[in-house]
């Protein structure tokens, strides 16, 4: 079964939208199957953005990824980057459709709320920052 990384990211942890959010992404119909608070280390963060290493705004997502808690969450379903990411919204709040996650509560490209896996082989490698096979239960 395909399995996604989220994270409510630290604006949305902030703001106390963790759990609407999260009941958003459930009401996909998807099964969340692992979840913790955190705050994520340089090092991860890091290792998280590492494909975006070159990029302009690298530095400044990696220090704002690292600046409060965030929860992480693993959600597991048929289709579930695509239905989760669907649910999540452009990652720019500006083009995200309404209804979506990042419409709702996103403030700007950076602070918008929610990270989701773009694919099974990053989000094989993302959920392994975060979780140990033991923490991903199956119901
Ligand atoms: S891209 O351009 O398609 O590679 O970007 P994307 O994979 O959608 O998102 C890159 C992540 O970096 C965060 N971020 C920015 N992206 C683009 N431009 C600017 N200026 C920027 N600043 C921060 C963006 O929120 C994405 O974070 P994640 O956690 O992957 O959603």
């Amino acid at each position: 079964m395909e399995k996604i990384l989220v994270l409510v990211k630290p604006d949305g942890v902030e703001k106390g939208n963790t759990g609407a959010i999260l009941a958003r992404l459930e009401a996909t119909g998807t099964r969340l199957v692992a979840a913790r608070m955190l705050k994520i280390s340089r090092e991860t963060a890091e290792k998280h953005y590492a494909v975006h290493r070159e990029r302009p705004f690298f530095n400044s997502v990696v220090e704002y990824i690292t600046s409060g808690p965030v929860v992480a969450a693993v959600f597991e379903g048929k289709d579930v980057i695509s239905v989760i990411r669907r649910a999540m919204g452009a990652t720019d709040p500006a083009k995200a459709e309404p209804g979506t996650i990042r419409k709702d509560f996103a403030e700007s490209i950076e602070r918008n709320a929610v990270h989701g896996s773009d694919s099974p082989e990053t989000a094989e490698y993302e959920i392994s920052l975060y979780f140990k096979p033991e923490d991903i239960l199956s119901y």
